[in-house]
């Protein structure tokens, strides 16, 4: 999987500068905009400028390296507070996707295993570990695409809902990972993609990745998802997933219940993708996940224009969680995890560990 993603990269950096291709603008307009301190990086990452679990990590990653760059202390405790405040401005960007944490814990570690060494030397070490997060994103996403193939045959049809494709990505993607490696292998793919409301990162962002790579893709509102169903041209639904819990229940975009509910009821069996990032065995359970509620008006106007009438109150949750049971395996770089997940998904972050 190479030439397909040459322009389809979320996250550059490039001389020591770091872009963001701006995802609010897609698919009408490529902008990209050059983020250069901690504070725009947790703005953009708000705003969804950057997003999707696995970027939204990078993304922080390269908060701290910018942080970093401007920390004044020339003594390690002065250097290692200052990051520690810019880890808790970045963790206060989005609450749910566990790879922010995940990426800022990582960088935070480094620091402290660095004590001792030069403030110089540790700044080169926190600018050497986001680029090592983005670098590995893209070999685990490469990897869920190989891992992924147990599942893809030719002349399959997948459904996905939102965009957890190379956009939310280091590169490749999570869900579509296995339809872009499907893809190489000379299959036939097939992508009905759910538009995704309020936001539409099925419909802009999905559509417009699989549409540059030449797969078959389909927008559907996600209201025709049962609809498409039962007629018989789903044959199984990937999405990605913003954190999963130690029994194996799933967060990921609103939406992804109704999802794996209909497939349920049509007999269609539902994956969820992630790097082994997103699985978060400190949190127990799905009803543990924090959901970021988003303001209203991202349901209430689109565009600029209104869709609901003036001063109406809307309920606007980004995220919902997909009980364990109704989830037939969770593809990871380390191999498809079934059920029972409590086990399984421990022993696949055991089995995923690199150099264990
Ligand atoms: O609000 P978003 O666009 O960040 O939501 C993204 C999703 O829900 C994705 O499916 C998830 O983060 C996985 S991305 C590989």
């Amino acid at each position: 999987m190479t030439d397909l993603f040459e322009e389809i990269q979320p996250i550059v950096c490039r001389d020591g500068k770091v872009f963001f291709l701006d995802q609010t603008a897609l698919p009408m307009e490529t902008r990209w905009v050059e983020v250069s301190s901690a504070e725009a990086c947790q703005d953009a990452i708000k705003k969804l400028v950057v997003r999707g679990a696995p970027a939204i990590g990078v993304a922080a990653a390269f908060g701290m390296a910018l942080a970093s760059r401007v920390v004044q202390e020339a003594d390690f405790e002065g250097y290692q507070s200052r990051m520690r405040e810019a880890a808790e401005l970045l963790a206060s960007s989005r609450p749910t996707a566990v790879n922010l944490f995940w990426a800022l814990a990582r960088v935070e570690k480094k620091i402290a295993e660095s004590r001792g060494r030069s403030v110089t030397d540790v700044k080169a070490v926190v600018e050497a570990e986001a680029l090592a997060i983005q670098r590995e994103n893209e070999e685990v996403c490469r990897e869920i695409g190989v891992q992924g193939q147990a599942v893809m045959r030719d002349g399959i049809s997948i459904l996905t809902h939102c965009n957890a494709g190379a956009l939310a990505t280091g590169k490749y993607g999570t869900a579509l990972a296995p339809v872009y490696a499907a893809k190489e292998r000379g299959l036939r793919v097939r992508v009905f993609a759910d538009e995704t409301r309020p936001l539409l990162q099925g419909s802009r962002l999905t559509a417009y990745e699989l549409s540059r790579a030449g797969i078959d893709v389909t927008v559907i509102t996600d209201g025709m998802a049962a609809a498409v169903m039962s007629k018989g041209w789903v044959d199984a639904c990937i999405v990605g997933c913003d954190r999963v819990a130690a029994n194996g229940d799933v967060a990921n975009k609103i939406g992804t219940y109704s999802v794996a509910l209909l497939a349920k009821a049509h007999n269609i069996p539902f994956y969820a993708a992630c790097p082994l990032s997103t699985i978060d065995l400190a949190t127990a359970q799905g009803s543990d996940i924090v959901i970021e509620e988003r303001d209203p008006l991202e349901i209430t106007e689109y565009l600029d224009k209104p869709t609901a009438p003036q001063g109406v109150k809307a309920y606007n949750p980004a995220f919902d969680v997909t009980p364990s049971r109704l989830v037939t395996g969770i593809i990871t770089e380390a191999g498809i995890v079934y059920p029972p997940y409590t086990e399984n998904l421990a022993a696949a972050l055991v089995r995923g560990v690199r150099g264990a």
